[in-house]
């Protein structure tokens, strides 16, 4: 580490986030945890899982980052920011292909990988889906019509992303379970450790060969899906290199259905926390589109973007950050930023304006956001209309919220319905 960051870091207030907000108070009330952060200032030294670095609190700090062209998303483009903890030995390698997508790009790659796939996520694109991903929510809910109690999450929250998702690239129905229940063991913080790498090898092999044999499927009998699509594009101008093209469909795969399942998870369980909130939009259904909003800024499915590392000395809320720094925008502390939206800590579905930060910002804003409100603003009616009188079935004090990789959201949700 640069004497630079040392000197800067020393005069820092200083936590670890991860630890922080593991905490059994902080995941019972992360409101009020986010809340303590902020409190600590708008610039803090903070220890994490994505790395050690600048993070940064608050709203208007956090979308200046996100503007400003000196922020980088590759830290190989930076001279002086190190190696990252995806390059760790024991990181698990499957995690270690999000190094060459599009996420982790700097302009002229970023823009060439996400032009690749970006004209699938269209919103015309995607309304085209609606009655595909009406009949899946339908077939769902039918499944567990006439039972007293469901799971949210495996019944419906989790497979309806991860259907959709698996059909737009042409994953094969009998793997996606498969995928699924692997990726969640590498994906545990508990994988992410030396011993961790040693117990989940064999996830690791299985889903690297997995995305592999995905690929050479499509080469060999071409469908109607974006691996096809991507597959002839590595052939044409656009070219990608079997790594990019690999990592492409991981990275689809993986943000299209592990980061909807919370919005879904986390909306549903907070319109339970807010009976007034659920009777408001029973009364007037019209509010879906604000109302999603509203869950997206209020329970933030995806806690904090991929790092950020400066490319040249900046300042950020009066704090210099050197270059080669690390930041860490905290997108969950800054939608519930008092500064920027009043009453942040209510839930308010009527909320207007609401320019929430949970799809990201700038140049790498979430190329699945179109997809993403189409599934919850399906999903969620359909359940509340299925089961009017459903109510969490364990007491609210025992749902806690778990963050891997700053993705957020509850393992199970049971209902009484
Ligand atoms: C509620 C659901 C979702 C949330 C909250 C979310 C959030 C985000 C955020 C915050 C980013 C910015 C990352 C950064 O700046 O470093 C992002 C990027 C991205 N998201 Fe999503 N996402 C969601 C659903 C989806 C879906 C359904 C897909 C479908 C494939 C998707 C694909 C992507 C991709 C490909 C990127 C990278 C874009 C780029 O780097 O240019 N996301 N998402």
């Amino acid at each position: 580490m640069s004497t630079k960051i040392e000197s800067a870091k020393m005069a820092l207030p200083r936590l670890d986030v991860q630890r922080e907000l593991e905490r059994p108070e902080a995941r019972a009330d992360p409101i009020a945890a986010y809340a303590r952060i902020r409190a600590m200032g708008p610039v803090i030294w903070s220890k994490s899982m994505l790395g050690d670095g600048f993070g940064i609190t608050r709203y208007r700090d956090v979308m200046s980052v996100l503007r400003d062209p000196r922020a980088l998303s590759d830290r190989r483009n930076v001279p002086g920011a190190g190696k990252g903890p995806l390059e760790h030995w024991w990181m698990p390698s499957t995690l270690k292909l999000l190094l060459n997508s599009m996420v982790m790009k700097d302009p002229p790659d970023h823009r060439r990988l996400r032009n690749l796939v970006q004209k699938a996520f269209t919103p015309s694109m995607v309304s085209a889906l609606s009655t595909r991903v009406e009949a899946i929510t339908k077939e769902l809910l039918d499944r567990v019509s006439g039972k007293a109690s469901i799971e949210l999450i495996e019944d419906l929250a989790l497979p309806l992303p991860l259907t959709v998702i698996s059909e737009m690239l042409g994953v094969p129905a009998d793997e996606r379970v498969t995928f699924r229940r692997r990726l969640a063991k590498v994906l545990n913080p508990s994988a992410q450790t030396p011993v961790g790498f040693v117990v989940n090898y064999p996830h690791m092999i299985w889903l690297n060969r997995f995305f592999r044999r995905l690929v050479a499927l499509r080469r060999e009998q071409p469908g109607d899906d974006i691996v096809t699509a991507l597959v002839s594009a590595e052939e044409g101008a656009d070219r990608l290199t079997e790594d990019e093209l690999v990592s492409m469909v991981f990275l689809l795969l993986f943000a299209g259905h592990e980061t909807t399942v919370n919005l879904i998870g986390n909306g549903v369980h907070a319109l339970l926390q807010h009976p007034e909130q659920l009777a408001l939009l029973r009364e007037k259904p019209e509010l879906i589109d604000s109302a999603i909003e509203e869950m997206l800024r209020f329970t933030n499915p995806v806690g904090t973007v991929s790092p950020r590392f400066a490319r040249e000395e900046m300042e950020v809320a009066g704090v210099t950050i050197p270059r080669g720094a690390t930041m860490t925008l905290m997108l969950a502390s800054a939608n519930l930023d008092e500064e920027q939206f009043p009453n942040a800590h209510t839930m308010d579905i009527t909320r207007d304006p609401n320019r929430h930060v949970a799809f990201g910002f700038g140049a790498h804003f979430c190329l699945g956001a179109p997809l993403a409100r189409l599934e919850a603003r399906v999903a969620i009616p359909a359940l509340i209309q299925r089961f009017p009188r459903m109510r969490l079935a364990v007491p609210a004090s025992q749902m806690r919220l778990r963050a891997n990789l700053g993705l957020r959201g509850f393992d199970t949700v049971p209902l009484a319905v």
